[in-house]
């Protein structure tokens, strides 16, 4: 039997703005795999229905994006860790027949600040501004490295409550009045609300209280300098962009859905930055 290329997709509603495709597409060029990556805009109405089909159309696996990581979670018949933690699905590939489903994010926002502020890792206080799916990931990823101290510090304060409750020890929930003295003991500051981001309003934030040696870091990458990020660099704090999460956490799905584990290069950062310029 003649095996074919591996088909994999990223499906959301909508999934035009998706530079998944980009990202993947580069890989297997550069890696000369057969193999496709195509964008499938999928309706909430008829997610169950393509999850369900997805062997017998010949699909490998793929990403799923908004609006559909929650429903997926809930639609597959195994999950890792990380999805189990977070409570969405963003990857799916097969394991002897079974839909299994992964969440990648943690992971990409670790393996972003291992290589832009590996600092990161010693810090023992972190403050996380929002409190939605992102905050997820980033707190996942942050329990995960040990970090002893949380603060979710959000607008409406029981959706921070509700993640401290969920995530469990380490976790406290605030609203945003508490963030300047909060920052005082912060070593590591991330900013997963979509403030910062081209055409929504800045974050209003003064980072004078951080402490010297903070890291800083936003999961916003377009534009890819935050005010954020600009206002950590001008105090001389190491600053960490939001690009590399979206490019490392694509690399667990290539590797299952293609059998190449594919690096993380400047190469491809200078390609997707081109086409984020190229969007502006
Ligand atoms: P995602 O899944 O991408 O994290 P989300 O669930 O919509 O997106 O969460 C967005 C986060 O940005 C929330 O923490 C939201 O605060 P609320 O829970 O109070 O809505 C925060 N956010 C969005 N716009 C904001 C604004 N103008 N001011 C303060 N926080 C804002």
């Amino acid at each position: 039997m003649v095996e074919s290329a591996p088909r994999a997709f990223v499906c959301g509603h909508p999934i035009r703005h998706s530079r998944s495709p980009l990202i993947h597409g580069f890989w297997l060029r550069e890696l000369d795999l057969a193999g496709s990556y195509e964008a499938v805009d999928v309706q909430q109405k008829n997610f169950a229905g393509f999850v369900s089909e997805l062997g017998i159309r010949g699909w490998a696996g793929g990403n799923v994006t908004l609006p559909h990581k929650e429903q997926a979670f809930s639609l597959v018949a195994r999950r890792d860790a990380a999805a189990e933690a977070i409570g969405a699905v963003n990857t799916l590939w097969f394991e002897n027949d079974q839909l299994i489903g992964g969440n990648t994010d943690a992971y990409g926002f670790a393996a972003n600040l291992d290589a832009g502020a590996r600092a990161w890792r010693d810090a023992e206080t972190a403050v996380v501004l929002g409190a939605g799916g992102a905050a997820r990931a980033v707190i996942h990823a942050l329990q995960d490295a040990g970090i002893a101290d949380i603060h979710v510090v959000n607008r409406t304060r029981e959706r921070a409550t509700e993640l401290a409750d969920l995530f469990g020890e380490g976790i406290r929930a605030h609203g945003s009045p508490e963030l300047t003295d909060l920052l005082k003991s912060c070593h590591l500051l991330v900013n997963t609300t979509s403030l910062g981001m081209s055409g929504q309003p800045p974050l209003e934030i003064h980072l004078d209280p951080l402490p010297e040696g903070a890291v800083v870091t936003d999961i916003v990458y377009a534009p890819l300098e935050t005010p954020l990020l600009e206002a950590a660099r001008g105090r001389g704090l190491a600053a960490v962009d939001g690009l590399g999460m979206l490019l490392y956490q694509a690399v667990p799905g290539f590797e299952r859905w293609f059998g190449t584990r594919p690096q993380v290069t400047a190469a491809l950062r200078e390609h997707i930055v081109a086409d984020l310029e190229a969007a502006t």
